[in-house]
């Protein structure tokens, strides 16, 4: 079957498969994307050839396998450059604890590290190995950097694995993989020639000049959006309150770590901004007076003042139509999630508001998973599950991209921003 047409129809994608017993699903893998109209080119580590042999791949591809760069002619060696160079995506399943960490180090010894260091095509990491070695810190670590370096990762799944035993790491399974690189296709250039901005982490707001009143804020899921919007193609500016995680790559970060100092980057960013999503948790309140000396002890009990902050997102929200962008706030909500939301939305001038629960076992703070719903005017949009951050993001993007279109799409083109002014 090939379905010609589809996202796959005529992509150049390198299959790079590692040495795990999970290596025969590749061979599934390689035919599902070349029935889908995919150029399939396969690059196998040695370890790999012992679980499955090239000629398997090269039955189906009817295109010669690299599996090893150093017994590669001069024109061989060149041509697997030009591999790198022609891929549109790169796809490594099964990876191996030690191939995970070898790209992760940047050591390039064999095919398949040779063409993902050399390529600047997007890389899908589906990892497959035994339980303990997943949840090792240096696996977690190792992972945690392919992620940092934009590659996209398919988790493992639970399952019986080849020890026998039940636990995580087992491969993904080869449709499951076979979507993530059709998602990549289907979504790539989505929010090309937009400017998005995204608020990020916690503030704090000082009480002395060693004292704050900050939030447990991680800044993960912001990070999550800025990153997942930089990959469909967007100009992105994360305003970074405090937070956990670094940052991604190629988004400029602006530092802001008051409410006010926000409140200052998000209006000074929003009017060149094309949709903003106020992922920050931002103080409701700070000190009305910061101590410029450390607060002494004292015997007496010590009352301190809160002044509301400005509510930064409605400011947005109330700006005129021209400068306003397109406009996401959350609400973390303890209880009645659905009505707060609304209400929220409502009067902060939101397009989208994005609720999630916080506190008990669905607590979204710090978590590296979040259950959300979003709701627009006209209600709750979705009933997605408890999902990692990063997916949250791209089916947020999903979301938004189509709306900000529709908004948009009734008074001009829907392939230009709105406005530009930089
Ligand atoms: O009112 P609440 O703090 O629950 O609203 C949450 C939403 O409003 C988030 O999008 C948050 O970033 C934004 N917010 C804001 N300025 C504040 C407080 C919250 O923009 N001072």
């Amino acid at each position: 079957m090939n379905e010609g047409l589809g996202p796959l129809a005529g992509r150049r994608i390198v299959v790079g498969v590692s040495g795990s017993i999970a290596a025969y699903k590749a061979v599934s893998l390689v035919r599902m994307l070349g029935d889908r109209g995919a150029v399939v080119d396969v690059a196998m580590t040695a370890a790999a050839t012992r679980f499955v042999g090239p000629l398997t791949f090269e039955s189906l591809t009817h295109r010669p396998v690299l599996d090893d760069v150093f017994e590669l002619d001069a024109e061989q060696q060149i041509a697997h450059i030009e591999l790198a160079e022609a891929a549109d995506a790169i796809v490594l399943a099964p990876a191996t604890a030690n191939l995970i960490g070898e790209l992760a180090a940047g050591l390039v010894g064999d095919a398949v590290t040779a063409i993902a260091c050399a390529s600047r095509a997007p890389v899908i990491v589906a990892p497959a190995m035994d339980a303990g070695m997943w949840t090792h810190p240096a696996t977690q670590r190792n992972v945690a950097t392919l992620r940092d370096f934009g590659y996209i990762l398919v988790e493992p799944e639970v399952g019986e694995l080849a020890s026998g035993l039940t636990g995580i790491g087992r491969l993904a399974e080869p449709p499951t993989i076979v979507a993530a690189v059709e998602h990549l296709f289907a979504r790539a250039g989505d929010l090309e020639g937009l400017h998005v901005v995204v608020s990020a982490g916690g503030t704090r707001e000082p009480l002395d000049p060693v004292r704050f009143i900050g939030n447990r804020s991680s800044g993960k899921m912001g990070a999550a959006l800025a990153e997942a919007a930089r990959d469909r193609g967007a100009a992105v500016t994360l305003i970074a309150g405090v937070m956990s995680v670094t940052p991604p790559r190629g988004v400029t970060v602006i530092e802001a770590t008051t409410a006010h100092a926000m409140r200052e980057s998000v209006l000074r960013a929003a009017p060149n901004a094309d949709i903003l999503v106020m992922a920050a948790a931002v103080a409701d309140f700070a000190p009305a007076r910061a101590s410029q000396r450390k607060i002494k002890r004292s015997g007496d009990t010590l009352q301190i003042e809160l002044v509301p902050n400005p509510d930064i997102v409605a400011e947005v929200g109330e700006m005129p139509d021209e400068v306003r962008p397109f406009l996401i706030g959350f609400a973390a909500e303890s209880n009645d999630l659905e009505a707060n939301a609304a209400a929220k939305l409502r009067d902060k001038g939101l397009d989208l508001i994005v609720g999630n629960v916080v506190g008990g076992p669905f607590d979204a703070i710090g978590s590296d998973e979040n259950k959300v719903t979003v709701f627009a005017a006209e209600g709750a949009l979705t009933d997605w599950p408890m999902l990692p951050k990063r997916q949250v993001a791209e089916r947020l993007w999903d979301l938004i991209a189509d709306r900000y279109r529709h908004s948009r799409g009734a008074t001009e083109s829907t392939t230009s921003p709105r406005r530009r002014r930089s």
